[in-house]
């Protein structure tokens, strides 16, 4: 993430939902799917919300799986799949074997394992995502890879985490797996994120306390963000 990914909007939901349709179309066009991680937190469910009252998208050609989730289950208040389910995939046509939500199961390494079966199983040994959309926490964190935690180093498919900062344990794909995106997109909204964004921006190196550095593309990584004037690398 650099300086140069940074791309200025007024309204971030809406321009994440114009790259997600950009995106999806492209990606049905020329491999006939399109298959996103969605984020968790409040800020893209604006975005969810556009996208549910969008016509004539690809839906039943779309395979949709998270980049993270709590330790909860799905009907749980807290849980990313059941907010994005409320605000768009009860209101669009993706078949429900294509929506690929993290598991709850005993434990979270069992659901962490799970997950990257049933990944590998639709999508290859190496799934390859065609957009992921990623959030940043005040801390810095992004998915469930939480600053002084080691798991911004890790490498495996799936993790499961416990972060002392958070209510439950977490589920997250690692940064190498969501780096496998042909697009990603951090979608970072008002000014309580502009110290965690500035800091990550402002160099390289230090993934552990730097999460979001640890996140590249395939193609092109961008970072949607309303904040103006943020100060140089
Ligand atoms: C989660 C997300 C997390 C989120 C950031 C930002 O499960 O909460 O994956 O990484 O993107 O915490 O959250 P907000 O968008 O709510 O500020």
């Amino acid at each position: 993430m650099t300086a140069s990914d940074l791309r200025h909007v007024d309204d971030v939901p809406r321009a994440a939902a114009e790259l997600f349709e950009e995106v999806m179309r492209a990606s049905v066009e020329a491999r006939g799917r399109f298959v996103v991680t969605l984020s968790g937190g409040s800020t893209p469910l604006p975005c969810y919300r556009q996208l549910a009252s969008r016509r004539g998208l690809p839906w039943r050609h779309t395979w949709v799986t998270w980049g993270d989730e709590r330790f909860v289950p799905h009907d749980h208040p807290d849980s990313n799949a059941g907010a994005a389910r409320k605000a768009l995939l009860d209101s669009v046509p993706v078949p429900e074997a294509q929506v690929l939500a993290w598991p709850y199961l005993e434990t979270p390494e069992a659901s962490a394992e799970l997950h990257a079966a049933r990944l590998r199983e639709a999508l290859g040994g190496e799934p390859v995502f065609d957009l992921s959309l990623l959030g940043l926490g005040a801390d810095g964190h992004t998915a469930s890879l939480f600053p002084g935690t080691g798991s911004a180093l890790r490498d495996e498919l799936t993790l499961s985490v416990r972060p002392s900062v958070t209510a439950q344990a977490r589920l997250s794909l690692s940064a190498p797996a969501l780096s496998r995106s042909r697009v990603v997109a951090f979608l970072v909204e008002g000014e309580g994120k502009r110290t965690a964004l500035e800091a990550t921006l402002a160099g390289e190196g230090d993934l552990d306390r730097y999460p979001a550095r640890a996140i590249s593309a395939l193609e092109r990584l961008w970072v949607l963000t309303d904040l103006p004037d943020l100060s140089a690398a």
